[in-house]
């Protein structure tokens, strides 16, 4: 493709900002059509980014000449859209988690692998030159067991979809699913899972229905076991996360606040590139243009996974049993 990518954007609010500015830098892209539900939102991203206003989804799809959507819809918000686009030829962005639940997003990656379209999910965390050291120093390994957290506060005010189990799937499923792809990224796949939960804390939180404690077992393919806990009760500040390794050779590979660390001090020795890396955006528009989908390190139907495993957690704690995660 010669000329810049023409993208579209469905859903205009916070995290599609984010993109929106990033992508203004990028000579190789034009933004062409801004798509909310809230008229006021999507008319304002025009009057900031440029481009043609829209309510309706269909009609950008219809009216709007594009090469690329995307989708920055909270989970629950995810229906026939990335469905259209991709049967009409559109290359996708599609936001972390893809979906809320699996039938839906099985039908999306069908639909994008019979277009053969690029696709793109928004984990950025693969992009940086850590998540690449860490990948290719585990590669080799035997991993013995993987111990990570995700540990915040609450997104959003009382109205917001975050703090309601039917709209976000929770901290685990919404928020978490950085680490949990992570762990994917770098220790493989994730085969099966065991989650407990509970809400002792943010009980007087107006309209909070997720839990604000999960702890769950992961088994991974390799043979490794692992766990990852999450919390939304640190309301006041003090959130963290980490994820230790713990390997062959009997010392830890740990990730955290995006450094990387070997404990104790001196039992190895990884190399972390400093050569700049591509952002998630530049490698979505570079991949569009050279129609390479190898240098996306998520592609929908990777994306899937993560949220099938985290959707297999919260069946799991439904059912109070562990539960395979299904192969999509
Ligand atoms: N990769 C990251 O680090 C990151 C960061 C933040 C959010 N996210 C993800 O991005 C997604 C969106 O999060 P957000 O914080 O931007 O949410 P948000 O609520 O700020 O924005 C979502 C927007 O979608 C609009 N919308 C809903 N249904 C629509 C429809 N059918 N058609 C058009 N617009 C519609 C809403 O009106 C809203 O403006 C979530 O899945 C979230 O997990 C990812």
């Amino acid at each position: 493709m010669s000329h810049p990518v023409k993208v579209g954007f469905i859903g205009t609010g916070g995290i599609a900002n984010s993109h929106l500015r990033q992508l203004t830098t990028m000579e190789n892209a034009s933004i062409t059509a801004l798509c909310d539900i809230v008229e006021e939102r999507a008319n304002a991203a025009v009057e900031q980014y440029g481009g043609t206003a829209y309510t309706d989804y269909r009609k950008m799809l219809d009216e709007a000449e594009l090469d690329a959507v995307y989708f920055c819809l909270p989970p629950f918000a995810h229906s026939d859209a990335e469905i259209i686009a991709a049967e009409r030829g559109l290359h996708l962005f599609v936001q972390k988690p893809v979906v809320l639940e699996l039938e839906t997003g099985i039908k999306i990656a069908e639909a994008i692998q019979k277009a053969g379209v690029i696709s793109c999910v928004g984990y950025q965390s693969r992009y940086s030159n850590v998540a690449t050291a860490a990948r290719n120093f585990l590669s080799d390994k035997t991993i013995g067991m993987v111990a990570c957290h995700r540990w915040g506060g609450i997104a959003g005010g009382p109205d917001h979809w975050w703090r309601v189990m039917e709209k976000s799937g929770g901290m685990l499923h919404e928020q978490a699913t950085h680490q949990l792809d992570m762990l994917r990224y770098t220790a493989g796949d994730i085969v099966e899972v065991y989650k407990i939960d509970a809400m002792k804390i943010n009980v007087n939180q107006e309209n909070h229905t997720i839990p604000d404690a999960e702890v769950v077992t992961l088994q991974f393919e390799s043979g490794a076991v692992g766990y990852i806990t999450t919390s939304s009760a640190l309301i006041h500040g003090g959130g963290s996360s980490r994820t230790d390794f713990i390997i062959e050779g009997h010392f830890i590979l740990q990730l955290s606040r995006g450094e990387v660390q070997i404990i104790p001090e001196g039992a190895a020795t990884i190399e972390v590139p400093d050569t700049p890396a591509l952002s998630i955006d530049e490698a979505f528009i570079q991949a569009i243009q050279t129609g390479n989908q190898s240098i996306i390190r998520s592609s929908y139907s990777d994306g899937l996974k993560s949220a099938a495993v985290t959707i297999a957690a919260n069946q799991s704690s439904l059912e109070h049993r562990p539960i395979r995660v299904p192969v999509c």
